[in-house]
């Protein structure tokens, strides 16, 4: 069995727009501390149609494989991971592997369970090397949404659109896995889904997030006893806080901050250790500072991208602190409505802050363009086929269907 595998190299696309949150709440006559503060965001990101999921992952994608440098002759599977497909047969993985053409000998498909997609497909490509299956080849993992709950709905301020890809790899450059060192948790509910047809998610808000806290429970939990067991942390109070850093899903990035909350309430309750309410409030609120708030600084320009949320999350973390990391442990959290959900761990690579550098972050999140409200509401009513006008110079496009097949233009090479 292959031991040293994780994530080599990321890439990040978002839309080309974006809407600032204190101006949707003055256009919905909320104050908008309730979007700032309440919820967490600042920005959210507007796709139009021809930045549909396709496009996001296939630039997400081109931008991941140019960061690790590798040859994609050396890839062997791609999977993407996604609960905004475009097509009920067609993965959105096919159409990534043409436009990028990457060789015709690999796995293609996609993996779908709502924001846990993406770590499905990270889960399968990790054992898929640590298996020895995938012999000395890497895979690539894209995770891409575009979210929408609908103009005026109490979900609306948390949408958002945008791709993260990673390359996984032996000796990663990033992150090192913990390979079988996780914790799983799945319920049937129905705190989120979306018909087939719909564009929009249909959503059980508040139910979501108690879904959510459960979920974590449990999956910490599992993560914990194996951890503890392994030798990986030392047990007893709160285990969490051996971790140097822990990214949650971030729906809405106050999430990030209940989650938080809630995983250390596990650890108190474990430990059986008696605790002063006030008090355990202002340590949770100085360790949400420390370990869970320098992950949240791309997720609060973007707003919730689904399957790609999480690892949105751990790009903004290396972009952050990467420098101080190296060699250390953290946590990730991925949690899919509906529901299912994984808690698991890495050790930061020493080469992590070189290697983030080259996704460029900042110049990502700078390049795009402030947009009205009128102008993001004007683009939420354009038909999902509304073709492109002109062919792009800094992505990929869908620029409409013919013949019953969906077209995308390319970024010159
Ligand atoms: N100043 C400061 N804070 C304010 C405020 C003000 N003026 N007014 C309200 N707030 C606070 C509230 O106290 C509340 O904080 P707490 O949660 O800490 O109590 C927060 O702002 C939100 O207020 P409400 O609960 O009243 O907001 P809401 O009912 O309008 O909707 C929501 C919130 C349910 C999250 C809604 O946005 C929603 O449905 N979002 C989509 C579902 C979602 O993201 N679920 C997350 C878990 S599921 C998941 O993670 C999968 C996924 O990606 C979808």
């Amino acid at each position: 069995m292959k031991t040293r595998i994780g994530i080599d190299a990321l890439g990040v696309a978002v839309p080309r727009r974006y809407v600032e949150l204190a101006d949707l709440a003055s256009a919905r006559g909320v104050a908008p501390e309730k979007y700032l503060r309440g919820l967490g965001v600042r920005e959210m990101a507007v796709a139009e149609p021809g930045e549909d999921t396709v496009a996001l992952a296939a630039l997400a994608a081109r931008r991941a494989l140019a960061a690790s440098g590798i040859d994609p002759r050396d890839l062997g599977m791609l999977v993407v991971g996604t609960e905004t497909g475009v097509d009920h047969a067609k993965p959105v993985a096919s159409y990534v592997h043409g436009l990028l053409e990457l060789p015709r000998a690999m796995r293609v498909y996609d993996t779908q369970h709502a924001c846990y997609g993406g770590t499905a497909g990270l889960m399968a490509a990790v054992e898929w090397i640590a298996s020895g299956a995938a012999g000395d080849r890497a895979a690539l993992v894209v995770c891409s949404d575009v979210a929408r709950y609908g103009v005026g709905t109490p979900g609306e301020p948390t949408q958002g659109a945008g791709a993260v890809a990673m390359v996984v790899a032996t000796n990663p450059a990033l992150v090192e896995l913990d390979v079988g060192l996780s914790g799983a948790a799945s319920t049937h509910v129905h705190d989120f889904w979306r018909p087939l047809g719909a564009r929009e998610a249909q959503v059980d808000g508040h139910y979501s997030v108690q879904c959510y806290l459960d979920a974590l429970a449990t999956a910490y939990r599992g993560w914990k006893a194996i951890a503890v067991e392994r030798d990986v942390v030392r047990p007893g109070g709160v285990v969490s806080e051996r971790l140097a850093r822990i990214c949650y899903h971030v729906p809405f990035c106050k999430m990030a901050r209940k989650a938080h909350q809630h995983v250390r309430r596990c650890d108190l309750e474990d430990a059986s250790a008696p605790w002063d309410v006030a008090q355990e409030e202002a340590r949770a609120d100085a360790s949400f500072a420390a370990q869970v708030e320098p992950s949240l600084g791309a997720c609060t320009r973007v707003g919730n991208i689904y399957t790609g949320s999480l690892y949105l999350g751990l790009a903004g973390l290396l972009h952050a602190d990467a420098r101080d990391l190296g060699g250390k442990r953290i946590g990730l959290f991925s949690y899919g409505s509906g529901c299912t959900s994984e808690f698991f761990s890495g050790v930061v690579a020493a080469r992590a802050a070189e290697r983030i550098a080259r996704a460029a972050i900042d110049d990502v999140l700078a390049a795009r363009e402030r947009i009205s409200v009128a102008e993001y509401e004007r683009i939420m009513a354009l038909p999902a086929t509304s073709p492109l006008g002109a062919a792009p110079t800094d992505g990929y496009r869908f620029v409409g269907v013919s013949g019953h097949q969906r077209q995308y233009a390319r970024p010159p090479a």
